[in-house]
């Protein structure tokens, strides 16, 4: 009897590693089933982005994405789990299964739609121009040939990367950094003479930076949204379907009176 059971189980393990090793040409099916957890909501986000994602002292990751991501993964019956990465990167891991939705203040782009699809939006932003109380930059046109500092891969990014004609400033002039709060940091030390950025990170990075302020220029709207990877409708539904009611009853819009006040 033992000695059956045993059999049982050394022939599964045997054929468990024949299927494992067995399936080398399917290897990127593989790693999307062995990567989404159960019963877990993964985010990828990028937490240098005031009120949306950051961190708060300790290592904890708050803001508005954060507690949306949480009442949509209380309505799914998930458990939300963060993963705090580079800007660039999240789409990717939505792609190869990593994460099973972006959630970082990400812009709905036409170029991002061709990789993944983007949830019903939540939140709007615009991008705004932080420069030194005393700069001579007084409106976009003084940016001209102007060192500009932005979040890399990043609408602000790619709106300044653009050509003079196409309503940017050219590559030559813009400096990409990893965090926006890098690229703050440089504009305190003189070093380059603006930020693009989204108007709420610019506002937060304002109040705790002396000496800046935000130009009165806009941009044209921009809408927030969530990424799913283009092989989870699935997901998507729920996922619009959980912020639909979080709308209607009123839970988004007191996520963001909690983090946006009123100015
Ligand atoms: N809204 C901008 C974009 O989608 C900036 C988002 C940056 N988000 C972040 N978590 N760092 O490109």
């Amino acid at each position: 009897m033992k000695m059956k059971k045993l059999l049982v189980l050394g022939l599964s393990a045997v054929m468990a590693a024949a299927m494992l090793t067995g399936c080398g040409g399917s290897d990127k099916k593989e790693e999307k089933s062995l990567t989404v957890t159960e019963g877990t909501l993964t985010m990828a986000t990028n937490a240098y982005f005031p009120p949306y994602e950051y961190y708060e002292e300790s290592d904890e990751i708050v803001g508005i994405d954060v507690e949306i991501a949480q009442a949509v993964a209380d309505k799914l019956g998930l458990e939300l789990k963060i993963e705090d990465m580079e800007f660039d990167s999240i789409i990717t891991a939505v792609q190869t299964g990593k994460a099973d939705m972006g959630l970082a203040g990400m812009t709905v782009t036409e170029e991002r739609k061709q990789s993944v699809n983007f949830s019903d939006t939540y939140a709007t932003g615009i991008q705004s121009v932080i420069v030194k109380e005393d700069s001579a930059i007084k409106s976009l046109d003084d940016l001209q040939g102007k060192k500009i500092g932005v979040q890399l891969s990043t609408t602000g990014d790619i709106y300044a990367s653009a050509e003079p004609e196409d309503g940017g400033f050219g590559k030559d002039n813009v400096e990409q950094f990893q965090k926006g709060a890098d690229a703050v940091n440089t504009l305190v030390a003189g070093k380059i003479d603006a930020v693009i950025i989204d108007n709420q990170p610019a506002i937060s990075f304002v109040k705790s930076n002396e000496g800046l302020i935000i130009l009165d220029t806009e941009y044209v709207q921009e809408e927030y949204a969530a990424c799913i990877s283009k092989d989870n409708e699935e997901l998507l539904t729920k996922v619009n379907e959980a912020l639909a009611e979080l709308k209607e009853d009123g839970t988004i819009q007191s996520i963001l009176d909690k983090y946006i006040v009123a100015e």
